[in-house]
């Protein structure tokens, strides 16, 4: 915390909007296992703070309960729009993390996600799996507080970003989509870009014009779709049911 406020409640509203917001004790917690910088801990409830990091995270305890500073419910309520049960929130540094040369496993892109929830669920999911990491298109910040807050604060463990359609990294470019190849025959590349359709509209023109397959995952008739997320779960299980090693999880035989 810089040393122009010596008040970390003033400090966190002059400094909220350019940092990234923890909200509750797992989202913190994840942060500092995966190297954030976080810069102030406010905590309405410093002794269940504090066991809660004994009994579930002593990895990291020290640090959290060192960093927390004690605040009331009604202050914390006036700097996080719906306090986390476990009355404790944090603000980082955003980081500036790249994806990985060279590639080693896949990337997701969200092209124009509508829901908050659906694109903290993908980053969990990346972070889980060891992707090389989830990208956005369209006008969602991918490290709004409630993206953040659903993705449990995972988005420190792999490479989060807005970028522009024209901006893909190189690999081939697979399009998920209820039409086309059945996933079950296809083999996806460990340098594969995922890419999936917003909730309302689908993948855009753009990225069909340019996939490299598209692929589907396989439906009953009648069904039109499945979720965001869990089309992104089913895809990226697909991958690594394949493989020997997932993010340092070797196959137990
Ligand atoms: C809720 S769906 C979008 C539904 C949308 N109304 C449409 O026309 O595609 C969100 C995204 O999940 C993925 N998805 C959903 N069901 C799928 C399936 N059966 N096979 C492949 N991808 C699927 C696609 O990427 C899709 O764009």
């Amino acid at each position: 915390m810089s040393s122009e406020f010596s008040d970390p409640v003033t400090w966190w509203r002059v400094h909220r909007d350019d940092h990234v917001v923890l909200d509750g004790f797992h989202a913190i917690k994840h942060a500092l296992r995966f190297g954030a910088d976080v810069r102030v801990v406010l905590s309405a409830d410093v002794p269940t703070l504090t066991r809660l990091a004994d009994d579930l995270a002593p990895d990291v305890a020290l640090t959290v309960t060192r960093l927390a500073t004690p605040v009331s419910q009604d202050v914390l309520a006036t700097l996080v729009r719906r306090p986390h049960p476990t009355r404790v929130a944090a603000l980082a540094s955003r980081p500036n993390l790249r994806l990985p040369t060279p590639r080693t496993a896949p990337v997701i892109t969200l092209d124009n996600p509508r829901h908050l929830g659906n694109a903290g669920a993908v980053v969990r999911l990346a972070a889980g799996f060891g992707l090389d990491g989830v990208l956005t298109t369209g006008d969602v910040d991918p490290w709004h507080p409630a993206v953040v807050r659903a993705a449990a604060g995972l988005h420190f463990a792999t490479a989060v970003s807005r970028v522009d359609e024209d901006e893909m990294p190189r690999g081939p470019l697979f399009v998920l989509d209820a039409k086309g190849d059945d996933l079950r025959d296809v083999t996806v590349p460990d340098d594969a870009v995922l890419v999936f359709g917003s909730e309302r509209h689908g993948v855009s023109r753009k990225f069909r014009d340019r996939a490299d397959l598209v692929a589907s995952l396989p439906m009953r008739p009648k069904v039109s779709s499945y979720n965001l997320a869990t089309s992104v779960a089913m895809t990226v299980y697909a991958w690594a049911a394949r493989k020997e090693t997932v993010t340092g999880a070797r196959r137990q035989r």
